[in-house]
């Protein structure tokens, strides 16, 4: 949570003015962060979460633990950043955070967002 807290501090959020970041620890143990990235077409915008994994990703990493994400109120991770984990972790422990201390949950992404295919489906 304190990788993803200061992640938040490089975000490009002159739209929303919010501020995530994210922090995704590998199962090799390394860490990867990322922040939000909006853009004046707004559909363009990249979350804190899909920026650390597809960063962990391009640099080989594809098996993930667990993901911090750090935002005022401890914001839950939106559909797309929700699919997009799923690909790679649909075991992943999530932990959501102010960076404060002062509002902090940890869940399964599962129970974020059920296997699309069913709960006995696995990926070769
Ligand atoms: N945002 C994230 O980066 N992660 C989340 O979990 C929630 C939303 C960003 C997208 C946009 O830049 C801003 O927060 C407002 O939605």
């Amino acid at each position: 949570m304190s990788a993803a807290s200061e992640a938040a501090n490089s975000a490009y959020s002159p739209y929303s003015r919010f501020r995530v970041g994210a922090a995704v620890l590998t199962r090799s143990g390394k860490v990867f962060t990322g922040c939000n990235i909006e853009n004046a077409s707004y559909g363009l915008t990249l979350c804190a979460e899909r920026v650390a994994i597809f960063k962990a990703i391009s640099e080989g990493e594809k098996e993930f633990v667990s993901l911090a994400i750090c935002s005022a109120g401890s914001a839950y991770p939106c559909g797309a950043c929700r699919q997009v984990l799923h690909e790679f972790a649909p075991e992943l422990e999530v932990i959501l955070g102010d960076g404060l201390g002062t509002k902090s949950e940890q869940l399964k992404l599962a129970d974020l967002l059920p296997n699309p295919f069913g709960p006995g489906f696995k990926k070769d």
